[in-house]
This record gives C-alpha cells, structure tokens and sequence, in this order.
C-alpha cells in the first residue's frame, strides 16, 4: 500500500494533538528555577542567533561618531548594566536566575555583526527578558547603543566611567538628581558632534514642556524616558528651572565658512520658492516666544539629528510641535548640514 496524503494528515493531527496533551497534563515544568534541558537551551540560543541573522540581512548601517558614546553608554548604565553588568560592576545576583540569564556582553559582542547587534537593541530577543528599546521610532538612539556596544569589550572600569559620566543611579533628592543629568549634560561632556542638547540658556518653560513631552511619550527617546522615569511633575518643573538659570557654556565652532554661510542666509531668509521659512522668525529672538527652543551653540550634530527626525515625522515634540514639523518638511539634507553648522558657530549671546 502507498503512503497517501491523509496518512500525513492523520499524523500531523495526532501530533498536534500529542503537544496539546502533554501541555494540558502539566508535566511540563514552566518554573525558571530548575534551568531547560542542555538541547532546550542550546536550540533557543541557535534559533535566536539564526533569527537575528535573518533579520538583520539588508539592514544598511549608518557612520558612527565619537559623538554617539557619552549618551549611549549613560543610557547603558541606567538600562542594561541591571541585567547584563558593565565593566565597573559585577552582573547583579538577582538576574542571575533569569532563564535565560542575562550574558556578560564582553565576550559575546565581537561575535556579532553591527547589524546584527542593531536587531537586538531594536526589538529585543522574545522569550528572554531582554526588552526592545524602550520607544519605537527611534533607530538612530539604537544605533547609538551599537556603536557604544562596538567599544565596549576594550572598556575597563576607569574608561567606562569616565563615558557614562557617572554618577551611580537616581535618588530622589534634587542634587543627586542633578549631578545624574548631567552625567549626559554637562557642556563640558559636549562636542561638535554631540547628539545630545546642551540644556542651560533655553527657557524654562521649553524644558518643561520638553520634559512632559518625554514623560508622556509624544515626544519618543528611550534615553531621556529612562533618564526621568519616577520623577513627578514638581521634580521636572524644578529641574527645568535649575537648568534654564545656568549661563551657557562656549560654543563648538565648525570649520566651514561657505558652509556655514549657506546656512545663515536660510536661517535668515529661508527659501520662498521651496517654502521654507526663515528659521530666525520662531528661533532665537531676544522678544520670542519662551516656548520655541533656542539654537545658537547647541552642538551641530544634535541639530542635525532632530531635523532629520522632524523631516522623518518621528521627532514628535510639546504642545507648538506642529509649527516645526511644517518648517522643516521641505529641508533637503544639505539645508540640513548647512543649517546645524551655522546654529551650532552662531554666538548664543
Ligand atoms: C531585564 C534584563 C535585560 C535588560 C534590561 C537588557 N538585557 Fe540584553 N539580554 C538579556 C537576556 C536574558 C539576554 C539573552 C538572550 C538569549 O541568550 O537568547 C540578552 C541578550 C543580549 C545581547 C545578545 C548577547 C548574546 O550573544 O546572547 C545583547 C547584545 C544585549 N542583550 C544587549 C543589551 C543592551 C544594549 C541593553 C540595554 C539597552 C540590554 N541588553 C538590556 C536581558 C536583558
Ligand atoms: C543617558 C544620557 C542622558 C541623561 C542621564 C539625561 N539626558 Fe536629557 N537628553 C539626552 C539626549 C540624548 C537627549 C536628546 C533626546 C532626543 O533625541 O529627543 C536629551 C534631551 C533632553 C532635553 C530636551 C532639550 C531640547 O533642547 O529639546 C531636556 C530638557 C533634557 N534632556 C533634560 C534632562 C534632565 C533634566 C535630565 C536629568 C533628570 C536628563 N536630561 C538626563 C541624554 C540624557
Ligand atoms: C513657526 C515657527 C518656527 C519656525 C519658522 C521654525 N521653527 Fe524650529 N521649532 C519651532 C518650535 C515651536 C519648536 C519646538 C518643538 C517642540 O519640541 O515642541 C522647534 C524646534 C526646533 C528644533 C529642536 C531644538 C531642540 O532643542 O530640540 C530645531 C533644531 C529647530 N527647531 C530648527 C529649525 C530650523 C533650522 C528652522 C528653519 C528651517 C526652524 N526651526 C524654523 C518653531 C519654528
């Protein structure tokens, strides 16, 4: 007799069935205590590492910059030194538990490639407890973390610390609070191409309303949403006011003067034709509404990374979000490029 099509059908149906009765009789443990099966364990691991491969295939990898570490790796120390430890601390004893428990990352990250590591830090491994990045939309903030990720192996102690701008973990009063800000903030700890915003000089009410917009997610960063998580409005208003009283620090200088000028005559004029308005009429008048953030010396590559999000749509922002969004939606990437160099070079005085 031949084997037909419905003894196929019969069979897969009593498997079906089979899994189905095994799970219902419980004997299956779900505790995380008793650790899987060497095979169990060594097929999740393979299948996770052949889906990420997969999901990574195609992905194109952007150009990192000295300028994408400090954040990342302040973010790090909030996010992912918990679970996976970091080169100042031990993994904590309570994770090591977790089935899977969360590797030490040193060893494992040259086995990965850049895009690869991005999958990871993107959408997080199911399963596992590692989580996705904590806001979506924002692969340039992953990318950031791959970046940071690339350097890790090489980083003792010492050199962690000094790119995380330590100072342990939140407490909740304000100095500590503070010192945790600027950890990322300080403009000591910026540079020409900083992705992070230098805070002092822009108005109080900007930084609280920037401040809501993280807490509420419509304006989306997995760092900053971590960075004020368990502070309540009182703390941001107060920080808003601690940091809008600082004097602003120097300005980072761009080398390009045909750049730079390119990007004054579209601050200052804007394009008509391709309706694009002059970004002085909102930005940086002494008489201006306290809401629109003021530009002069914040680092050009911040700049330049929230006008790329505006013109993406995902930058999102506080309750005037929608007057930017229709400014910046003609921008072409060298308005882009020219503009942050002139904001950045622009005295902020
Ligand atoms: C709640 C705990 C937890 C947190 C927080 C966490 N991870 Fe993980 N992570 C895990 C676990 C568990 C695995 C193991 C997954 C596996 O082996 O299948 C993992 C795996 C990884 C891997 C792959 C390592 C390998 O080769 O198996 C990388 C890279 C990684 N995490 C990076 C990060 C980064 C970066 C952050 C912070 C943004 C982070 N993780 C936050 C639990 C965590
Ligand atoms: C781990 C690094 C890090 C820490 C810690 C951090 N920030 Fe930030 N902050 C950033 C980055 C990166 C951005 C830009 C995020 C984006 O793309 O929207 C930012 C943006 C901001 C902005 C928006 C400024 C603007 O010009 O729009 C404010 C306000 C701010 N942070 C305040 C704070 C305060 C207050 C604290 C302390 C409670 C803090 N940050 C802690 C990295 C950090
Ligand atoms: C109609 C007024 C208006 C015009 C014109 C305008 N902007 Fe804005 N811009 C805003 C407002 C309001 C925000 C704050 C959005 C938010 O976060 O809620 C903003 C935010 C920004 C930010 C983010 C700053 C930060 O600290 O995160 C940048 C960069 C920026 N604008 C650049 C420009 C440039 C360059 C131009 C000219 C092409 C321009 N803007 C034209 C109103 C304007």
């Amino acid at each position: 007799m031949l084997i037909g099509w419905r003894h196929f059908v019969g069979l897969a149906i009593a498997g079906v069935a089979a899994a189905f009765l095994i799970a219902w009789s419980g004997i299956f443990g779900i505790g995380a205590s008793s650790g899987h099966w060497k095979a169990t364990d060594w097929f999740l691991h393979w299948a996770m590492r052949a889906s990420v491969r997969t999901a990574a295939l195609g992905t194109e990898v952007p150009a990192f910059s000295e300028g994408m570490l400090p954040m990342a790796a302040g973010h790090f120390e909030r996010g992912c030194a918990i679970c996976h430890g970091s080169p100042a601390m031990a993994r904590p004893h309570s994770v090591r538990h977790m089935l899977p428990a969360p590797p030490d990352l040193k060893g494992l990250i040259p086995t990965w490639s850049d895009a690869e590591l991005f999958q990871i830090v993107q959408h997080g491994v199911r399963f596992t407890g590692m989580p996705a990045w904590p806001v979506a939309g924002r692969e340039d903030e992953a990318w950031a973390m791959v970046a940071f990720l690339r350097r890790y192996p090489a980083l003792d102690a010492e050199g962690y610390r000094a790119l995380a701008g330590f100072s342990g973990n939140q407490s909740q009063a304000m100095d500590r609070i503070v010192g945790t800000c600027n950890g990322c903030h300080a403009a000591e700890r910026l540079g020409p191409d900083s992705l992070t915003p230098r805070l002092a000089w822009q108005s109080e009410t900007y930084l609280a309303d920037a401040l809501a917009a993280y807490d509420k997610g419509t304006r989306p960063s997995g760092i900053m949403a971590v960075a004020i998580q368990g502070l309540n409005e009182a703390d941001r208003q107060a920080l808003a006011r601690h940091f809008a009283g600082e004097t602003r620090g120097n300005v980072s200088p761009d080398e390009d003067e045909q750049i730079i000028e390119r990007g004054k005559m579209l601050a200052m004029q804007g394009d008509p034709a391709r309706r694009i308005p002059a970004c002085l009429s909102c930005h940086d008048k002494t008489d201006g509404n306290p809401a629109y953030p003021r530009l002069s010396g914040q680092p050009g590559g911040y700049i330049a990374n929230q006008l790329r999000l505006f013109v993406a749509g995902n930058r999102g922002g506080g309750p005037f979000q929608a007057l930017m969004a229709r400014a910046s939606e003609n921008l072409e990437e060298d308005d882009i490029v020219a503009l942050a160099s002139y904001f950045a070079a622009r005295p902020s005085k």
